[in-house]
């Protein structure tokens, strides 16, 4: 990131994103202020928000603030999509960001910048069809939150606020998400293509998401949708095959999309049987760097970090 400091605050500072997003900043001296809810674990050095109501509950503390960065969200892989989970899924994205984004506008003065987290998502179902950020739209559950998602953000910009939304692809990373819940099975030699392997996994590594929120944050010709995947996407089955060659495990138990929607309910279609292969077209236009834009080197490196 740039040299100049910034003061930005942070919501969803806890999670995977955020804390690596956060640890990053603050070795580089930024001053980060995460943004906290009532259940949340505080040292004493955040700011509580509400999101489901009312907020940043004091928005004036924010005072000095140059960038929100916007990452809080009921984890969609949490559970079963139930009426009730997809409830808490939608509001805790479309409302809280509406209620964030009305706090802000409230400030005095407000920050200059407000990055928000969406997902490729957006895109729904799309088959072998290259999806850049001028691509509709597609339809299902994921992608009208997603869109929702975004015109709540879209908001602030009637404050002045710069808003760029990032659509973040498949995150890659030990530490969370989709490869540590694939990596007890592969390892134990029961991995397999989903379905029928032909769906597209847009991917991104862990810190190459970092740097483009960052990019996002400092990079003011960015605004609107920045999708947030490698140059490379694959279909499932090369996605199998890469993993199973970098853990040097069988992958030969396929798992039929039939049993992972028994099993998985509504969520087994949007999150692995759902076909969409995004191209990071906006990061390529400013010649963004990718640490690890191929799948191998990406796995490679977040295996052995982790090991
Ligand atoms: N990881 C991926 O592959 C991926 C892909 C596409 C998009 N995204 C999006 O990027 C954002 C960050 O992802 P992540 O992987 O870091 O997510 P994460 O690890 O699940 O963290 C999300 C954070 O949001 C807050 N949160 C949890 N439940 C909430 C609720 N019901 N209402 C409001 N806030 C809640 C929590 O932080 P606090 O306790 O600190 O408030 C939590 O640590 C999310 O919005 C996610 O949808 C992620």
């Amino acid at each position: 990131m740039s040299q100049a400091t910034h003061v930005l605050a942070i919501t969803g500072a806890s999670g995977m994103i955020g804390s690596s997003l956060s640890a990053d900043l603050s070795d580089q001296g930024h001053t980060v202020i995460p943004l906290l809810r009532g259940t949340s674990q505080s040292d004493g050095s955040g700011v509580f928000w509400d999101p489901n109501e009312q907020g940043i509950c004091d928005p004036q503390t924010l005072g000095g603030v140059d960038t929100i960065v916007h990452l809080a969200g009921e984890n969609i892989a949490a559970g079963r999509w139930t009426a009730a989970q997809k409830q808490r899924i939608r509001v805790s994205r479309v409302q809280a960001t509406r209620n964030l984004v009305r706090s802000l506008t409230q400030m005095d003065r407000p920050p200059a910048t407000f990055i928000c987290a969406s997902a490729i998502g957006i895109y729904g179902d799309r088959g072998n069809e290259q999806l850049t950020e001028s691509s509709d739209p597609g339809s299902g559950f994921l992608a009208d939150v997603c869109r929702d998602w975004e015109d709540a953000a879209a908001d602030a910009e009637s404050a002045g606020m710069r808003v760029v939304c990032v659509r973040i692809g498949v995150v890659l990373s030990t530490q969370g998400g989709a490869l540590s819940k694939m990596l007890t099975p592969f390892r134990f030699g029961l991995g397999g293509i989903v379905g029928n392997g032909t769906q597209y996994w847009s991917w991104i590594g862990l810190q190459d998401v970092v740097a483009v929120l960052q990019e996002a944050i400092t990079n003011e010709s960015l605004r609107g949708a920045v999708n947030a995947v490698s140059p490379n996407a694959v279909n499932n089955r090369q996605f199998t095959k890469v993993l199973g060659n970098v853990l040097n495990r069988p992958t030969i138990f396929p798992l039929p999309g039939f049993v992972a929607k028994l099993v998985l309910g509504e969520m087994a279609q949007d999150l692995l049987l759902s076909s969409a292969r995004v191209v990071p077209e906006v990061l390529t236009q400013i010649g963004f760097r990718f640490r690890h834009a191929d799948l191998e080197s990406c796995l490679k490196h977040e295996l052995h970090s982790s090991a």
